[in-house]
């Protein structure tokens, strides 16, 4: 029996203004945290069958700063009954209605409604689980203001294949869109500085969700990342975390971690939940009637149907955030956002298929060749998901997906030549006939070639989309193929979703004044749409033997270039890898696409020392600054480099170890859009250059590439 007290007692107390300090209460509130579908109801019910703890249907009132704009906002929907019912828990059904209409009149915070309810309890527990809580993080911030005690959070998480089946099979996806209506309907009347919504997935324009499917993604997404996000700044004390699963499976242990969270004894009758009646409720998951006990059959029920979830795409985020609460779905394909340099290449060209990178390197004295690359890939493949990414094309953009293992064959062909030039050729032109072959939006976009030439020795061509890895990333590849070493593990998605990351804490304002006034004198480049491309490579061996610095090659370069083009404003594009970003973030092993270009302006200082300090002081910028340009060329403030920069240079240090006989080239038709008039590529092996230029003609002249690799030679040799 609860207090029956005359009307006058159980009328709320008087108004206090939202902002009144808040109302000392204890014990504790408590707050369940969870995606809906998540089995709350099950656990509100499990709870509240022990005598020391009220849990009552979904109060929703965290949201408002009182029922006035609850009112108005849950008007219409079942949401907001369950006051209501609460109340009548406490104090029968006559006097719940007048004590609701009285909060409703007066205008009562809702700070002093919970304070009522308490006053209700005989210091039983008030545990309020209301998925609406989840919608964003400044309604759950208000959990922390309401009551002095300070309450306790039980999080709730379920598989994210479970929650998205429940959600469609029992139509939420349609209550979604009639809350999101509604929202767009009060927003537009809304008074500025009214609560918030109780939208639970959050309404942001750019988050239009519109098939079922992705609504009950985004509302996953958001409740778990809104939660996970705010028990952070939680003490461990005041918090604890249970799964659906093993509330199910082993409902008595899970059932005591949050006995201990609450500082009570287990009662074996929380057990079993449909013991007696059950209240009267309304706001609650109706399946939870359907049930006569705890069930253990909805736990996992995906995967009696693991081949369509697991061939089925996911956001990025949900694959992280499920990790992160200890689903893995890392056997299913994931959508994963570009990363700036695949983002750059899209816009810049479109989706262009024959864009790949060859890297080719002779082993002679291999026996069993074949057999240690057919057991070694699959290794790679696994440990590098890189690998193993297309593209797709989602609602307009692209974005790249990663797919299991075992959804294609490994891509190593192992074929025969004959020695000597026609065997070369043939190999070269299968090496090209590969390229050809690849398709953006088929996984994998690598070949391996084996071509063997004699009964030990091998020409090997790795042949991959560019859009795929970048030289360093080649390098990775290539270097793990032949040892024997564990792979390191790194994924695209993390390396995506650091740089989201990044991007929302740089300062992006002075980046573009510095880049705009760096590029403002150049002036826009011809147009080379039809241009063809010309290559010439050239060994230059360095004077006795002695190697040069980076600095030294780019001063050189300068120099030259400014000897050439004396009239240019002499901005040159550096090639950066941009694998190190912050002492934290590190893809040093990522096999991946990251590289892009920054501009610099070309120094007329004569003297060495002072340009390799110039270069050592601004080098920690430049990765960051080369994102920056990025973000600003995808988001159409800046013009793209190779329209204002004529020449890039890639300089690449060719690590000391197995790379002799080994070859480079970028296979592509025609000149790209997005290509510069000049690109300048200088392969350092320590004692000699390997120089590759790639040049469009006719704006550049052959005649004008010789002439800057011989100004650069001898203003290399001046170094000394
Ligand atoms: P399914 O739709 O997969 O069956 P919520 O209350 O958070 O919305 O969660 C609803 C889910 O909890 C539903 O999942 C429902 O079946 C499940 N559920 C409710 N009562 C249950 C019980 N007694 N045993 C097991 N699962 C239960």
């Amino acid at each position: 029996m609860h207090l029956t007290s005359d009307p006058p007692d159980l009328l709320p107390p008087p108004v206090l203004a939202s902002d009144a300090a808040p109302v000392l209460q204890a014990p504790p509130l408590v707050f369940i945290l969870s995606s809906v579908r998540s089995g709350s109801t099950l656990l509100k019910a499990m709870l509240d069958s022990h005598s020391r703890i009220f849990a009552p249907a979904e109060l929703h009132l965290l949201p408002f700063d009182h029922l006035g704009d609850a009112q108005r906002q849950l008007n219409g929907t079942v949401l907001g009954r369950g006051l209501h019912e609460a109340a009548a828990r406490l104090v029968g059904e006559e006097q719940a209605q007048q004590i609701v209409e009285s909060f409703y009149a007066n205008n009562t915070p809702v700070a002093q409604i919970y304070q009522w309810l308490q006053a209700q309890l005989d210091g039983r527990i008030l545990v309020d689980k209301s998925p609406s809580y989840l919608g964003n993080p400044r309604i759950l911030q208000r959990a922390e203001t309401v009551c002095d005690t300070q309450p306790l959070y039980i999080f709730l998480t379920r598989h994210p294949f479970d929650v998205f089946d429940s959600f469609m099979s029992n139509g939420f996806d349609r209550l979604m869109r009639r809350l999101r209506l509604n929202y767009e309907r009060i927003r537009k009347q809304a008074q500025p500085g009214s609560s918030d919504w109780v939208i639970p997935y959050h309404p942001s324009p750019d988050n239009r969700c519109k098939t079922s499917f992705e609504i009950a993604e985004a509302t996953y997404v958001n409740a778990n990342r809104t939660a996970l996000e705010f028990l952070k700044t939680i003490p461990a004390e005041r918090q604890v975390t249970v799964t659906y699963e093993n509330l199910v499976h082993a409902p008595e242990a899970e059932l005591e971690k949050i006995c201990r969270l609450l500082k009570i004894d287990f009662e074996s009758a929380m057990l079993s939940p449909y013991k007696g009646t059950l209240p009267q409720e309304t706001v609650v998951d109706p399946k939870f009637y359907l049930h006569q006990n705890v069930s253990t059959q909805r736990a996992m029920k995906w995967q009696e149907r693991a081949d369509d979830w697991l061939s089925h795409t996911y956001a990025a985020d949900t694959v992280d955030l499920a990790a992160q609460m200890g689903y893995d779905l890392s056997h299913a394909p994931s959508r994963i956002p570009l990363t700036p340099a695949q983002a750059v290449f899209f816009k810049a060209n479109g989706a262009v298929a024959h864009f790949c990178l060859v890297m080719t390197t002779t082993r002679r004295d291999s026996a069993g060749l074949v057999e240690q690359m057919r057991a070694r890939l699959p290794a790679l493949l696994q440990a590098f998901p890189g690998l193993r990414h297309c593209f797709v094309q989602h609602e307009g953009r692209w974005t790249q997906k990663c797919l299991p293992v075992r959804s294609f064959e490994v891509p190593l062909l192992h074929e025969t030549f004959e020695a000597g030039t026609a065997g070369e050729q043939a190999f070269a032109e299968r090496v090209g006939a590969l390229a050809q072959s690849i398709s953006l939006e088929q996984a994998p976009l690598f070949r391996v070639l084996v071509g063997q030439f004699a009964e030990h020795e091998y020409r090997v061509a790795y042949v991959f989309h560019h859009l795929l890895l970048d030289g360093k990333a080649l390098l990775a590849f290539h270097e793990a193929l032949w040892s024997m070493a564990v792979l390191p593990a790194q994924s695209v998605m993390a390396y995506t979703a650091a740089m989201q990351q990044l991007r929302k804490n740089y300062p992006l304002a002075p980046a573009q004044a510095a880049l705009a006034a760096l590029i403002a004198p150049c002036a826009p480049l011809p147009v080379h749409e039809r241009s063809e491309q010309g290559v010439i490579t050239r060994q230059i061996a360095y004077a006795g033997g002695k190697g040069y610095r980076f600095h030294e090659c780019t001063l050189a370069l300068e120099h030259a270039y400014r000897a050439v083009y004396p009239g240019d404003s002499a901005v040159v594009a550096h090639r950066i890898h941009r694998r190190r970003f912050d002492s934290e973030h590190d893809y040093t092993g990522l096999v991946a696409w990251l590289a892009g270009d920054v501009p610099l302006a070309c120094t007329a200082e004569v003297s060495v020392s002072r340009h390799s300090r110039r270069m050592k002081r601004e080098m920690k910028d430049w990765t960051a600054l080369s994102l920056a340009y990025d973000w600003l060329y995808l988001d159409n403030q800046l013009p793209a480099l190779p329209e204002r920069v004529r020449l890039r240079l890639n300089y690449f240090p060719v690590p000391e170890g197995d790379m002799h006989e080994t070859r480079v080239d970028l296979h592509q038709s025609g000149g790209l859009r997005g290509d510069y008039l000049i690109d300048f590529i200088v392969r350092d092996h320590q004692t000699h250059a390997e120089i590759i230029v790639r040049f469009l003609q006719p704006a550049v002249a052959q005649a004008q590439v010789h002439e800057l690799l011989e100004h650069w030679a001898v203003a290399l040799e001046g170094m000394h």
